[in-house]
């Protein structure tokens, strides 16, 4: 599957890995994007459950909206986070499945796999566990999981067929995806398309948030939604692109079916 590919896949991902490897080093470096306990708090995120968190679990948290609002995780589920950086999302997510529940993350970047590693053993967490790997190859079994959540990290994947399709093969007829991602009401320029800074930006491998959905659809899912417009980038280095496109960030839920 070679959908969607706009921009040479190795060269986006040497520099996704080469700007999330700051993100986790440098935490409170300068970014175009908010991070960290603001960001969690601009996008809703639980206080209870952020505040009870330390602050390395946190601080490299680069989502762009909260992929567990629309079909919250139960005990007991198994939950994928596709691009999992620092691991924030799954340590909210190993929260709330327990014990009899697991939680699997998966990233390509070596420096945000340390991490939430050495965070996941810090907090004494046997319900998570961080796979390296892109996603186009995604390294869960068929039929594994819930739910498949993401944040903030399929607009960097090139081939965004090839990542929904292994969506759908790990869950579970009847899991569900829900991930929070950025859509452009404008058309972005073909040279706009084509600048690997702006899909580092998190501005060029957006979509419309009719080609989102058409995205899932082809991939088979069905009952999708999508959460209300969220102004992730507001007040951040990345504001002026965003608001050229006019970018905000969506949560979108669909259903494997059975
Ligand atoms: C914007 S950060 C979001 C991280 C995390 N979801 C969060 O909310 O903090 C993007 C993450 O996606 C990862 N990523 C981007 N493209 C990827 C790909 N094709 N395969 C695996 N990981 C990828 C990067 O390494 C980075 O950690």
């Amino acid at each position: 599957m070679t959908q969607n590919i706009s921009v040479d896949p190795e060269a986006l991902r040497a520099d996704v890995r080469d700007k999330y490897k700051d993100v986790a080093t440098n935490p409170h470096g300068t970014f175009h994007f908010h991070t960290g306990r603001p960001l969690a708090a601009l996008l809703g995120y639980d206080t209870a459950v952020v505040d009870a968190l330390p602050d390395r679990a946190v601080e490299s948290f680069a989502g762009v909206g909260n992929p567990h609002s629309l079909h919250p995780p139960v005990t007991g589920d198994h939950v994928v986070d596709l691009g999992s950086g620092g691991g924030f999302d799954c340590f909210v997510a190993a929260r709330a499945v327990g014990p009899q529940g697991a939680v699997i993350g998966v990233d390509m970047t070596p420096e945000m796999l340390d991490k939430s590693r050495e965070t996941a053993a810090e907090l004494g967490l046997g319900n998570v566990e961080f796979r390296e790997s892109i996603l186009e190859e995604l390294p869960v079994d068929d039929g594994w999981a819930d739910i498949v959540m993401s944040n903030g990290v399929i607009n960097l994947c090139a081939d965004k067929t090839a990542v929904f399709a292994h969506a759908y093969r790990v869950l579970k007829p009847g899991g569900v995806i829900q991930f929070a991602d950025i859509a452009n009401g404008i058309p972005l320029p073909e040279q706009a398309v084509c600048s690997i800074d702006l899909w580092t930006g998190c501005i060029a491998g957006g979509k419309p948030v009719d080609d989102w959905c058409a995205l899932l659809d082809v991939a088979g899912f069905t009952d999708i939604s999508v959460g209300p417009a969220v102004d992730a980038f507001g007040g951040s280095g990345g504001e002026t692109n965003a608001r050229a496109f006019e970018v905000f960030a969506h949560v979108f839920l669909a259903t494997r079916p059975m």
